[in-house]
């Protein structure tokens, strides 16, 4: 029974974690693949579509992200169960990316690293805390951790989601019904969710026209570490130029890597990270798969199953 290593950058890294892991593991990496037929499981991010559909005995997808999109773009992707990566260690990091980009919009950090270059001493009116709602689209896994975290900072909650929730210390809203109001009341807009058909292009200028003016910063601020293709990166310079955000924290982008000629790049209101929030650790995706493959091997539930009619 042998794992086949799929479509990340850092294969060997993950094959050689997963050796130290379970020395018995038999490891492949894509597309070192002479036997097809003794394939049983796959550690994949991003495989060249149509490759998975070659093992015919495949029974078991592990991704490599806690996003499945990669994977569930495939159209002939083999119709075995999936589970996503849900880690303590890729939590913890995105709950400090949020955390961190919601402080530094707060306290105006980009306006003032601007005066800094202009060697300009100035202060600039701050709301406190509790004067702003983060509004958190996609209360999942990541989406309730960082609300926990973002709580004892002083902010007030707000969450959206697919289906109704109900999450300590925050105002929960749900579905297309709901999405008006939560809009309404969010300063800082956090964005978690999953990229699927629901939720492709759903940030746009007009949404973003939606947000609530907070009192003291010059606008509501955007923060999208969910996926590139939720958002349109033209809508958000608009928006930001036309002064109706004040700024936005962008970890992903329709297009990756990010063209060197995209606008994005030299936007002053626009603080660009190449898809870091949460990257997971290649150690805990070898322990992550060993035990996802020993609970295949002995018929066991396997937790964080995604189901594919949702596309999460
Ligand atoms: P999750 O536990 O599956 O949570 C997804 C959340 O999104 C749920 O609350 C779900 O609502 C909500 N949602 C899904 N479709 C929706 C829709 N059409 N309308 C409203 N809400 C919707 O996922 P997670 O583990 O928190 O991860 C979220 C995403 O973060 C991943 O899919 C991935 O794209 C992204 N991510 C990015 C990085 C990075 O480094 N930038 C790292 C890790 C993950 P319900 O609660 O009603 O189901
Ligand atoms: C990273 O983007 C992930 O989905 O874990």
């Amino acid at each position: 029974m042998t794992t086949l290593i799929i479509g990340s950058e850092r294969a060997s890294t993950f094959a050689q974690g997963v050796r130290d892991a379970d020395p018995s593991f038999n490891i492949r990496t894509w597309p070192d693949v002479p036997d097809p037929k003794a394939i049983r499981y796959a550690l994949a991010w991003g495989p060249p579509p149509g490759e998975l559909a070659k093992l015919p005995n495949l029974q078991l997808i592990v991704s490599v992200g806690a996003g499945v999109d990669h994977l569930l773009k495939d159209p002939s992707l083999p119709g075995v169960p999936v589970v996503r990566f849900v880690d303590e260690d890729l939590t913890g990091r995105m709950v400090s990316y949020v955390a961190a980009n919601v402080l530094y919009h707060h306290r105006r950090m980009i306006e003032l690293r601007e005066k800094q270059a202009a060697r300009t001493w100035e202060y600039l009116a701050e709301p406190a805390a509790h004067e702003l709602t983060v509004g958190i689209m996609g209360l999942g896994v990541l989406g309730q951790a960082c609300a926990k975290a973002l709580g004892p900072l002083g902010y007030k909650l707000a969450g959206w989601t697919r289906g109704p929730k109900e999450v300590a210390n925050v105002k929960c809203f749900a579905g297309s019904a709901g999405l008006d109001a939560f809009l309404g009341e969010t300063d800082i807009l956090v964005v978690l969710l999953p990229l699927t058909p629901d939720t492709r292009g759903i940030i746009t200028r007009k949404l973003l026209s939606k947000l609530h003016r907070p009192a003291i910063l010059p606008g509501p601020v955007l923060i999208n570490a969910g996926r590139g293709g939720l958002q349109s990166e033209d809508g958000i310079i608009a928006s930001l130029d036309a002064g109706e955000l004040y700024a936005a924290s962008l970890d992903v982008f329709s297009t990756e890597p990010l063209p060197a000629s995209h606008a994005v790049w030299a936007h002053k209101r626009i603080l660009l990270t190449p898809h870091i929030a949460a990257e997971s650790d290649p150690r805990a995706i070898a322990r992550y798969l060993v035990a996802q493959v020993g609970r295949s091997k002995r018929g066991e539930p396997l937790p964080n199953l995604v189901d594919r009619a949702r596309g999460y």
